[in-house]
């Protein structure tokens, strides 16, 4: 028998995709964005609605449900977003999650985050999504997960939340493979996480283009890419020692009893002349050419240093200096939902089909919409590989 499922916040799929292959029937699905139900109706079936969750009354979603999942969004939670704030508790969508597992009474739910979810508020955040379905019953526990532990040639960590109202302990997957390439013991029993050369490199000279073709005996959906590579940059023409310039614009700023404030004050900046008179290799910074003209009339300092800071030619972007180019030799970096990173022919960015094999979607899982849209519900998804393994231990958890 097979346990059906009910997914929330299912995005294009690769959560589902994952308890699909483990075997589990999805019985509903539900997201308000219409390029990811579109890609999501393609590839998993026609059993997802569109419509936005909070509008959506429990008794039109079908009873008898073993297991709801969802990866309610992140936003209000990320640690790039400073707004995250308790204050913002009522809008968590979680709270959408809470109402379907308490209408539905699953025997196990599950749900997905971002790692800035644990340290949100010192981690209250985190415990009060505990504690609120334990009062509903479950046996609640988390676990940050790395993606690359479990075949994924990606650096991509989520928190799984996983509860169980059937008295038995939560399975999280085991890691089955190993990322730290350098420090690995010879007789570990683990294996080792492609790379994303090993994973994309033979896609590395294909020419992009929007029809299928065939390579290596697979066929290539969606080898498309944003070209949007600014792969040159203005920069300075001769070599300049910060402390030398900062040694140099201390000296006219105390001849000239302008303090720190009042030149940002002269500038209208809020603290960027603090880093001009900072002798510090992380956060010391020489002003740009514009700002520097303008110091120079309000210190009155000498040529000195005029053409080596002001002197700027364009030049090429290097590797070193990393737009985020792919690190060919280790797994990637976090796909993210939006521009990914520059493949390293300095070309292109990564293709959607890359980013969908670093994601490990199938190769015959087609994503719909434009390619924005489509690099977004990628750089959403649960990595098909992770979700498979996270599916096994829940059908596990059922079956005793
Ligand atoms: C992190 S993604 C989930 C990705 C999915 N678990 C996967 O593995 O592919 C979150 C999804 O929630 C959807 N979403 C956000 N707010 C929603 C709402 N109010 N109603 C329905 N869906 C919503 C977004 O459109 C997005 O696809």
């Amino acid at each position: 028998m097979k346990f059906r499922l009910v997914s929330l916040f299912s995005g294009a799929g690769g959560m589902d995709k994952g308890f699909q292959n483990a075997g589990f029937k999805i019985i509903w699905a539900n997201d308000f964005d219409k390029d990811a139900v579109n890609t999501y109706k393609k590839n998993l079936g026609e059993h997802i609605v569109l419509g936005d969750i909070t509008k959506i009354p429990s008794t039109q979603i079908p009873n008898d449900v073993d297991v709801v999942i969802g990866g309610f969004p992140c936003q209000g939670f990320s640690v790039n977003n400073i707004k995250r704030n308790m204050e913002d508790k009522r809008n968590f969508l979680y709270k959408e999650l809470l109402r379907i597992v308490k209408d539905k009474n699953p025997k196990v739910f599950v749900a997905e985050n971002v790692k800035g979810l644990l340290s949100m508020e010192k981690g209250k955040v985190i415990e009060m999504i505990k504690s609120d379905f334990e009062k509903l019953g479950y046996k609640v526990d988390y676990k940050l997960l790395l993606a690359a532990e479990y075949g994924v040639p990606e650096l991509r960590e989520r928190v799984i939340i996983m509860g169980n109202r059937i008295g038995v302990d939560n399975i999280f997957p085991k890691a089955t493979h190993y990322t730290d390439y350098k420090n690995y013991s010879k007789d570990t029993r683990l294996l080792k996480t492609p790379t994303v050369e090993e994973t994309i490199g033979f896609l590395a000279n294909e020419r992009l283009r929007d029809n299928e073709f065939e390579i290596n005996g697979r066929i290539i959906y969606d080898h498309i890419a944003s070209e949007k590579v600014a792969d040159t940059f203005w920069g300075r023409k001769y070599p300049v020692n910060q402390f030398e310039i900062c040694d140099y614009l201390k000296y006219w700023r105390n001849k000239s009893g302008w303090t720190t404030t009042r030149v940002d004050k002269h500038f209208g900046y809020k603290y960027t002349a603090g880093h001009w008179f900072r002798k510090d290799n992380g956060s010391g910074s020489i002003p740009k050419p514009d700002d520097w003209w303008e110091l120079k009339k309000i210190l009155g300092f000498d040529d000195k240093f005029d053409k080596v800071v002001t002197t700027l030619e364009l030049k090429d972007i290097t590797f070193e200096q990393s737009l985020r180019i792919s690190n060919w030799d280790r797994p990637s970096d976090t796909i993210t939902a939006t521009q990914p990173e520059i493949h390293p022919n300095k070309k292109r960015r990564l293709s959607v089909r890359e980013c969908a094999m670093i994601q490990t979607f199938p190769d015959d899982f087609i994503f719909t919409g434009s390619l924005n849209s489509k690099y977004r519900q990628i750089g959403n998804a649960v990595p098909v590989l992770m979700a498979t393994k996270i599916a096994e231990c829940v059908k596990k958890m059922l079956e005793e």
